[in-house]
């Protein structure tokens, strides 16, 4: 057995569904070794997409060897998350002979890990499932916590199922072949961490985010760990997102309503949620709830790193009515009102549910928005 040094790792602490997340350089190649040490001699599925296969796949297949049992390439892209996507990849799935006690491994970003962990969710009821994400936004969020599933004509992320993975494996050299737009997407949701819950985080990316586009190993390692342990430990207390949870949300219910808005894909998800954290922010502010200078200094920074910070740097005219309208449709709604993460300041997030619609009306319309 190879002697590679130890990876960073952080624990999802779950009881009897606890795992971990490795987090280093070089990983990708050391799949196959981990998953002897864990998981022993259990067979493995791979789920990709044609971008990620071209750079990532043939290191993986080595590394996995004779445990491979085949691999399903998904074109890449939000359409994917579909109920046809997800019938597809089940019947493929099958068809490679996957069992129950076999691996589903999604190689990817954030659409091949919702799309094949769902499929691992409902495959024979439930077989095991390994994340690789390969994009920013999958490895500081969306492999870690057990969110999985597709979006409808409603909306986004409304049929799915939560389901752990058994391990997630980030090795942050994928991100050298990621194109720029989806590094600054991932981004919005690390700076996210900071905002919520972190100040001092959000402190360091506004010097240090220079290293960190110029694909500096050590600051893409601590933004990354760092991420992921801020998510670890709400994902621990609130698995299911009765409560804690819901502030990973932050941005995502005005992040959400633009996507529905705009079409999935049109816009990226962490640029909708880039717009989204701007207005959150400037909503907070608006209610009294914390300074406009913190507002500020948010929307500066996002349009600092070439995120999208304003509702008019998209370039488009909004209804505010329709956007509101998307957010109703939102599964955030509960008891038929709205929640909002909003903030008392820079790493002061909670959770409001009696925003008056009026506000929120107010501040789109001040945004740009149409009546
Ligand atoms: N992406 C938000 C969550 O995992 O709860």
């Amino acid at each position: 057995m190879s002697s590679s040094p130890p990876a960073p790792t952080v624990h999802v602490n779950l009881g009897d569904r606890s795992y971990d997340v490795f987090i280093g350089a070089g990983l990708l190649a050391r799949t196959g070794e981990e998953l002897s040490r864990r998981f022993g001699a259990a067979r493995v599925a791979i789920v990709t997409d044609e971008n990620v296969a071209q750079h990532h796949l043939d290191t993986l297949t080595r590394s996995i060897g004779e445990r491979g049992r085949g691999t399903i390439v998904m074109p890449p892209g939000e359409h994917s998350k579909s109920f046809s996507r997800l019938g597809e990849v089940c019947d493929r799935l099958l068809a490679l002979g996957v069992e129950r006690g076999d691996i589903v491994l999604a190689l990817g970003g954030g659409v091949i890990g919702d799309l094949a962990g769902f499929a691992a969710a409902i495959l024979r009821r439930g077989v095991r499932l390994v994340q690789i994400p390969t994009s920013l936004l999958a490895q500081v969020d969306s492999s870690v916590g057990g969110k999985t599933g597709i979006n409808t004509a409603q909306g986004k992320n409304l049929v799915g199922a939560f389901h752990q993975p058994s391990l997630v494996l980030i090795d942050i050299d994928t991100l050298s072949t990621l194109p720029k737009r989806q590094m600054r997407a991932g981004y919005a949701e690390v700076v996210k961490y900071g905002l919520l819950g972190d100040a001092a985080f959000f402190g360091r990316l506004e010097r240090n985010w220079p290293a960190l586009f110029g694909n500096d190993g050590t600051a893409i390692a601590e933004a990354v760990i760092t991420s992921v342990s801020a998510k670890a430990a709400i994902v621990a207390r609130d698995e299911t997102e009765q409560g804690e949870r819901m502030l990973l949300n932050l941005g995502h219910t005005f992040g959400h309503a633009l996507e529905a808005e705009l079409g999935y894909g049109t816009i990226l998800h962490g640029e909708a949620v880039a717009v989204g954290i701007g207005l959150a922010f400037k909503l907070s502010a608006a209610l009294g709830l914390c300074s406009e200078a913190d507002a500020a200094r948010v929307v500066a920074h996002m349009a600092a790193v070439g995120l999208p910070a304003e509702l008019r740097m998209l370039n488009r005219r909004f209804s505010a009515e329709r956007l509101t309208g998307h957010m109703r449709r939102d599964k955030k709604m509960r008891d038929g009102a709205l929640h909002f993460v909003l903030a008392r300041g820079i790493g002061q997030a909670f959770t409001s549910s009696d925003v008056p619609p009026e506000a929120v009306l107010d501040l789109l319309r001040n945004a740009g928005c149409e009546a």
